[in-house]
């Protein structure tokens, strides 16, 4: 179908490639299934070969998914290709994603291996690909630095071997959208074979034109299928986000004449369980699912949206999965009002269990904060349905006390491989003092490079949501936690982001 543009999510694979965006098996599981919910075509749900721990997470997402196509990131060499069609067995529709690197200085100072020897090497991985699964893409990493006529050389080789998909990265964000639409376009027209393939945008975000540089690919280019993030998450400054580039082809359908299987009412829950996961907040005016995305300040402009709200607003807020009414439930909300409200925000919990659980914290945040706005429900849903299994700290209580003129303290009591164990400590203030306390006895001797507060529901009233990031031994991870109480919010995150410490999961970068 020529006018069908192919969403193909990567937040599970580029996007935890983000330092300190790693996922647990759970977490993306939970997340391929949300992706699910938004049809996305395409579920990059790692790169098998990378870890024991992502091979886990494709195969349990292969196994799970029946809708989506789901696809693991593999190098060109035949390890790689055999774990990732290992980890794929399961999957109903599955795909083999291969890569080497063909720009000059790739293969040169990072392979080192002369152009020749690339040239092989891909074609020798897709055919064994091929045998292995029908559908196999294959990237020319730093494609659009690479020489135009070994580029093409190599495409034609590959899309003879079976390649069944050809995307072409800008892996370093390097590329303008009207000279990256006249590359595609060019590939397209000089590769004899181009016709045999679906060709498909990656591109980076180091200049912010992501966005723009997949649209020109499409447009210009002839692309039908796009690389994309929830939130644009990824390296470095990330990927091209699937929440501007599916409300860009929607909303402008006039100008790219192009259909998508997403559903959009999808995209804000997506969007907040990536951001509650991965503890990346998303900026107040990010397009379409930033807090201010929908918000009119100034008069003119809210006179003007309440007269006619197409005068200021060209998608509808409810369209992302904004509700129209913002309020909520409280401590007289039943366990039926909560479940719809549940549905009504696009979250489905895997069992009664869980909702049971979901319900119970619900009721036990009423007790404390008179309304409960949609924000807390993701909050605490988020929460819930993460197995905490393996974890080996939890939190149970902590009491604090600062006063002007007096040293904070802080007194902790959480748990330490299922035992309780108490801890106290001064601080600078009431945050600094629980975390010293924790750390007295867990020593963990990481360093802190980030903390980030935010409230949920943007009141006094609200939740706090923290973010840790911790540094250790050349790893980054992020813990969140939120609780109307930000020093307990703080305690939890702290904890959230040891016991990710503690995961043994060690990767082999996909770029490297
Ligand atoms: O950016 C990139 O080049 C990639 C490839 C591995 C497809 O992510
Ligand atoms: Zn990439």
């Amino acid at each position: 179908m020529a006018d069908k543009l192919i969403i193909f999510d990567t937040t599970l694979r580029d996007g935890e490639q983000s330092p300190g965006a790693s996922m647990t098996r759970d977490e993306k599981l939970r997340i391929a299934r949300q992706l699910e919910r938004l049809r996305v075509d395409v579920i990059e749900a790692g790169f098998a070969a990378s870890s024991d721990g992502d091979f886990q997470a494709v195969k349990a997402i292969a196994n799970a998914i029946t809708e989506s196509t789901v696809c693991s990131l593999s190098r060109a060499n035949d390890r790689d290709i055999t774990r990732a069609a290992e980890a794929l067995k399961g999957a109903k529709r599955s795909r083999i994603h291969t890569f080497i690197a063909t720009s000059a200085l790739h293969m040169e100072k990072k392979l080192r291996m002369t152009p020749d020897q690339v040239f092989e090497q891909a074609k020798q991985s897709v055919r064994f690909a091929r045998n292995l699964v029908e559908d196999v893409e294959f990237s020319p990493e730093d494609g659009y630095r690479s020489d135009v006529d070994f580029l093409c050389r190599i495409l034609e080789a590959v899309i003879h071997e079976g390649a069944t998909t050809i995307n072409v990265p800008d892996t370093v964000g390097y590329a303008v959208p009207e000279l990256y639409g006249n590359f595609i376009k060019t590939l397209r027209e000089r590769v004899p074979n181009s016709d045999k393939a679906v060709w498909s945008v990656h591109c980076h975000n180091d200049l912010g034109m992501a966005v723009a540089n997949s649209l020109a690919g499409v447009q210009i280019g002839g692309a039908r299928q796009v690389e994309c993030t929830i939130n644009g998450l990824g390296e470095r400054a990330g990927n091209c986000s699937l929440e501007e580039i599916v409300m860009a082809v929607k909303t402008r359908k006039d100008y790219f004449g192009l259909t998508l299987g997403i559903d959009t009412q999808h995209i804000l829950a997506a969007s907040r369980m990536v951001s509650q996961t991965t503890g990346f907040v998303v900026q107040p005016n990010k397009a379409v699912v930033g807090a201010n995305a929908f918000a009119h300040a100034s008069g003119i402009h809210q006179d003007g949206v309440l007269k006619a709200r197409d005068t200021y607003e060209i998608m509808r807020a409810e369209d992302v999965g904004w509700s129209a009414n913002k309020i909520v439930l409280g401590k007289l909300s039943g366990r039926n009002a909560f479940k719809q409200r549940l549905q009504e925000l696009g979250v489905e919990l895997e069992s009664e269990a869980e909702t049971n659980a979901a319900f119970a914290r619900f009721k036990e945040l009423a007790d404390r904060k008179s309304e409960i706005f949609d924000e807390d429900i993701l909050a605490l849903v988020s929460e819930e349905s993460v197995s905490h299994e393996d974890d080996v700290f939890g939190f149970v209580k902590l009491s604090q006390r600062s006063e002007t003129g007096e040293l904070p303290y802080a007194a902790i009591v959480f748990t330490h491989a299922g035992k309780e164990v108490f801890c106290e400590s001064a601080g600078n203030g009431p945050v600094d003092a629980s975390l010293k306390a924790i750390e007295k006895h867990v020593q963990s001797g990481a360093d802190m490079v980030l903390y980030s507060v935010n409230a949920i529901s943007g009141s006094t009233e609200s939740q706090g949501e923290v973010t840790v990031r911790l540094q250790n031994n050349g790893r980054i991870v992020n813990g969140v936690g939120s609780d109307p109480d930000i020093v307990v919010a703080s305690a939890k995150a702290y904890l959230s982001a040891l016991n990710k410490l503690q995961s043994k999961a060690e990767k082999v970068a996909a770029q490297g």
